[in-house]
């Protein structure tokens, strides 16, 4: 049985409409790093716009947590993961939800029902017991003893510090061969949770106020490496189908077994990088390996998949990595066919990283042995730190990871110190030579980040008042702009769009801003995309009477410094969202 086909074709058949996956790399939530749960791409959805394809989705969500990245190596956590997950957007509530998820897991995963247990909210001040769910278990036959009432900590979920979230029921299954006990023990292990339901229904600010939305929802995940080691009886999740082979094959290039003890954490942590690897670059969001943000978490990973490649002895220069990655293109590509497309930048992105970090790995390891054979002290200061970082390549954790296998520590904070006060030298040098005004952030983004304004604009005008913006992107080259719209535009509709923008851009109009409050804001009319995502206080901008946004900016001061405006493509985005790339001429 495929687990993923078995779930996705039965919530198809109870009226869901399946959607493809996002990327692991949100496409349009500049305040996230990683997709971390199947709920994130869904959160206007649940916050009360229409979705294309219905009241009723179901996919199989790339996810990738970094929380988890210190505990690689033992038998199942993972850095990416995938998420199945069904949801009713005002549709469906507690009663159909906890009923098919039951029906799934016994009817069609075959789970014993003795073997499951439940938990659900046991109520606070402002938010009732959830007594409902507790009896809708209870009348498909979980006894009381099964289910356990707690508190927020446990089964509220929530992602983050705000945003849509609700009370939850997980469900949990005995993985022991001991006798199943009676009654449920939260604190016993042996109980391992396969599926949160959670109930959306409230919305939380950034203050903690809990308010209701305007529609009750469902959010479910179930994390496929879990469901699978249970699914296959297997107490380590590297032994399941998903990863047999993936391990087989490091087996290979490294000589070693998996089942010596010596190795197998190494085993591990390579396969869930190449993993990880594979699916963050091979995202149509392009990340390469960098020193910031997701870049420097591809990096990261790349690296110190190579250190324990060499603690195994593999040849690093044999292309034991791309036959890796190239399983694990193929593997997936079913679900993720942006692994296919995108197949050839991710095997550039390892060996182009490999290059580069291997010039430097064996000098950077023997100057570590080096340092540490001199420490007057245990600690490893940070001048030393930095010396790895920034003539080895090593990343913090790396050092970090070295330090600790030998029992010494690092001086983190005063390494992050000397990497900022390094940063601002090196900024207020590139300053210096790019005086024209060609740099990062410079004047060309900022005339796109206008000309965003304006098209979102000519496109409510031209098309209809219903046209949203879904997402933006900028760089030094072209604005990319994804919008809410139901059809492929005309030719006609496009030249127009043209046309006012550059009219717009003729007119020579001021671009004003003023600071206000959220709630002030809104109430003036202004757009904008997600509005929980700002602060209290925000800055509007005004383009005339034309355009009202909330934005951080940074904007021209008048429309006349654009230049002309080019829409170069206009294309698909996902269901019910167009993407339009354009250019300043
Ligand atoms: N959003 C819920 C979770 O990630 C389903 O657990």
């Amino acid at each position: 049985m495929d687990i993923k086909d078995t779930y996705i074709k039965f919530f198809e058949n109870k009226g869901h409409k399946y959607i493809p996956s996002s990327g692991v790399i949100p496409e349009n939530d500049p305040t996230s790093l990683f997709t971390t749960a199947g709920m994130q791409p869904l959160v206007p959805y649940l916050m009360g716009a229409k979705h294309p394809e219905g009241t009723r989705l179901v996919d199989v969500q790339k996810c990738f947590r970094t929380n988890d990245l210190d505990a690689i190596g033992d038998k199942c956590h993972h850095t990416f993961f995938e998420m199945l997950g069904n949801w009713s957007l005002g549709d469906y509530f507690k009663k159909e939800s906890i009923t098919w998820s039951l029906e799934l897991l016994t009817k069609k995963f075959n789970i014993d029902i003795n073997k499951l247990a439940v938990t659900v909210f046991e109520g606070e001040k402002n938010i009732p017991r959830d007594d409902e769910s507790a009896s809708v278990w209870k009348s498909l036959g979980i006894s009381e003893d099964r289910i356990s009432y707690l508190d927020r900590s446990n089964n509220f979920w929530i992602a983050g510090n705000s945003g849509p979230c609700g009370p939850d029921t997980e469900i949990f299954y005995w993985t022991s061969d001991e006798p199943v006990p009676k009654k449920h023990d939260p604190n016993d292990e042996r109980w391992v949770e396969i599926w949160n339901n959670v109930f959306m229904q409230y919305y939380m600010d950034e203050k903690g106020n809990i308010s209701p939305l305007s529609q009750k929802n469902v959010d479910t995940g179930m994390g496929v490496e879990r469901i699978t080691a249970v699914l296959e009886k297997k107490d380590d999740n590297y032994k399941t189908s998903i990863w047999k082979d993936i391990i087989s094959q490091i087996e290979e290039v490294s000589h070693k077994s998996y089942d010596d003890p010596k190795y197998t954490k190494a085993m591990r942590i390579i396969a869930d990088h190449i993993r990880a690897i594979v699916m963050i670059s091979g995202d149509d969001a392009k990340i390469k390996p960098s020193n910031t943000d997701q870049g420097y978490i591809l990096r990261r990973l790349i690296r110190r998949t190579i250190r324990y490649a060499k603690k195994l002895e593999i040849d690093i220069n044999s292309d034991w990595d791309i036959k890796l990655a190239s399983m694990i293109i193929d593997k997936y590509a079913k679900y993720y066919n942006e692994l296919i497309r995108n197949r050839e930048t991710i095997l550039e992105v390892l060996k182009t990283e490999k290059t580069k970090f291997n010039r430097t790995l064996e000098k950077g390891l023997r100057e570590f042995e080096k340092i540490t054979r001199h420490l007057d002290e245990d600690m490893i200061n940070k001048d030393l730190v930095f010396r790895l970082y920034d003539t080895y390549g090593f990343p913090i954790e790396l050092t970090e990871e070295l330090a600790l296998e030998n029992n010494l520590k690092v001086d983190t904070e005063g390494f992050k110190q000397k990497f900022k006060e390094h940063q601002e030298k090196s900024r207020t040098a590139s300053a210096g030579k790019f005086k024209g005004g060609l740099a990062g952030d410079g004047v060309i983004e900022t005339k796109y980040h206008t000309a965003t304004h304006l098209l979102n604009a000519a496109l409510k005008e031209v098309i209809n008042k219903d046209v949203h913006q879904m997402g933006s992107n900028i760089t030094a080259e072209r604005m990319r702009f994804d919008f809410s719209c139901d059809h492929k535009l005309t030719d006609e509709e496009k030249m127009k769009v043209e046309a006012l923008v550059n009219k717009w851009i003729e007119e020579k109009i001021d671009v004003t801003n003023e600071i206000m409050s959220k709630e002030e804001a809104l109430k003036s009319g202004a757009e904008c995309m997600f509005i929980e995502k700002y602060p209290d206080e925000v800055t509007v901008y005004s383009i005339g009477n034309i355009s009202k946004e909330l934005c951080g900016g940074p904007h021209v001061k008048n429309t006349g410094e654009l230049g002309h405006f080019k829409i170069k493509k206009e294309e698909a985005s996902s269901a019910g969202v167009r993407r339009i790339k354009a250019i300043l001429e």
